[in-house]
């Protein structure tokens, strides 16, 4: 059979790596497609030839994308510039001719993938988008295609490896916060706007694609609650080891009878869970299924050779797929465009969770007394209370709390009546919490 003929975009990490895998594992690759997948035309303004292999195999290398997009020889495009513009232009315009597409660009995915797919089924082609979340981790495939006999009930990602990178130093090492944030983009895992990654912009993106095909519903980025690691202070890393707890930065996507959760925060989960052990720049998936039970996925969630292995198994896909009924094809969201749900996103004041609380107090009989009163009138239950030694001389203490679960409107309420209190200094630290129990 006649060799596939792949136009790629972009040669940076992703796509260095991308052309590195595809030479190195030619022979495998085409024994899995059926077919030989040719790099016929790839565009790129920079690249470093001594990080690439089998850049000679390349047909043509110019620095023109739309060309490569409007070259009548490629079949497939990959998308690797990243970023909206001129991304969008580029992938909307290789499906306008008839084209097939592989992305590992989330941010484009969870704002505009809407209107990509929309187009895609219009003129009958494929956008295939592994790479986009958790880098070399197959979820996208898990829950579209092996988790397809369950109801999702919710899925809880360790899905930015930068961040997992720096709070992992910030507890076992201590580090600065920059120092490991400057080490992670030298390995190419942070995002070219770092603030993306400590700000949970990035994890947003993915979590946004994970919720819509965990729930089958639009993807709906502006309604994804987004809250970095960048306040997380150390002493409240320590406290929470002590409570046998770590904190992770989460996604965290649920189902609930009122409407669906779509939250990115630093969350408190017990020491004893899987993913709590999941360290560095390393990614980690739970999805609990209503059949299957809990379910974990674990690999690299960045870097060159991880995220051009789910680059290259989605052109394995399609490639395997281009001869089948258009109509039958795994729908780009797991489930059919027109039983997509209109179920509402819920705004974090509806969210029901665990909070750990740090509230610096006056060291006087009655304080105590005075807060855990606000919490009871608010109808929150406490379920463990520390109070830490004061520092020398110092006439506030931390008082360290856990609560049930309630809403957090109620719990915005509470602390507003706690930081109004004369016996209590600033703002209440408030970290959310966790069981993942399955
Ligand atoms: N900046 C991302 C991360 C890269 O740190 O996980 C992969 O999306």
């Amino acid at each position: 059979m006649e060799p596939v003929n792949i136009g790629l975009l972009g040669m940076g990490t992703v796509g260095g790596g991308t052309v590195s895998v595809l030479a190195g594992n030619a022979r495998e690759i085409a024994r899995r497609a059926g077919r030989e997948i040719r790099i016929a035309h790839a565009a790129a303004r920079h690249y470093d030839p001594r990080r690439i292999s089998g850049l000679d195999r390349i047909g043509r290398i110019s620095e023109d994308a739309f060309a490569v997009v409007e070259d009548p020889a490629i079949e497939i495009v990959i998308e690797l510039i990243g970023g909206y513009s001129p991304a969008k232009e580029l992938v909307l315009g290789a499906i306008e001719k008839g084209k097939h597409v592989v992305t590992a660009n989330k941010a484009l995915i969870a704002l505009h993938g809407n209107e990509i797919f929309a187009a895609a089924r219009e003129r009958g082609v494929m956008v295939a988008f592994e790479a986009a979340v958790a880098g070399g981790i197959p979820i996208i495939k898990a829950l579209r295609e092996g988790l397809a006999a369950n109801h999702i009930e919710w899925i809880a990602g360790i899905i930015n490896g930068t961040g997992n990178y720096i709070l992992t130093e910030m507890r076992d090492r201590r580090r600065d916060f920059g120092e490991v944030l400057a080490e992670a983009q030298a390995l190419g895992y942070a995002e070219a706007d770092p603030t993306f990654d400590v700000e949970g912009i990035d994890a947003a993106h993915k979590l946004t694609i994970l919720g819509s095909l965990a729930f089958g519903i639009p993807l709906q980025f502006d309604r994804t609650y987004t809250e970095g690691i960048s306040e997380i202070e150390t002493q409240d890393v320590g406290h929470a080891a002590g409570l046998g707890y770590a904190i992770k930065h989460l996604g965290i996507a649920r189902k609930t009878d009122q409407g669906i959760e779509m939250r990115v925060h630093p969350t408190l989960i017990p020491h004893r869970r899987l993913i709590a052990n999941v360290n560095g720049v390393m990614n980690a998936v739970l999805v609990k299924g209503d059949a299957v039970g809990p379910t974990l996925y674990y690999g690299a969630g960045a870097g060159a050779m991880p995220t051009a292995s789910a680059v290259v198994a989605d052109v394995v896909d399609v490639t395997r797929a281009l001869t089948t009924d258009r109509d039958n094809r795994v729908p780009h969201l797991a489930f059919q465009p027109h039983q997509l749900s209109d179920m509402p996103v819920l705004s974090m004041e509806q969210v029901e969770t665990a909070y750990y609380l740090r509230i610096i107090a006056l060291d006087q009989p009655g304080v105590m007394a005075r807060i855990a009163g606000i919490l009871g009138e608010e109808g929150i239950s406490i379920e463990a209370i520390q109070q830490k030694e004061p520092q020398e001389g110092d006439t506030h203490v931390p008082l360290i709390m856990l609560s049930h679960r309630v809403c957090e409107g109620r719990m915005n309420r509470a602390l507003a009546r706690i930081e109004a209190l004369e016996s209590v200094t600033g703002k209440v630290v408030r970290i959310r919490m966790e069981q993942l129990a399955g």
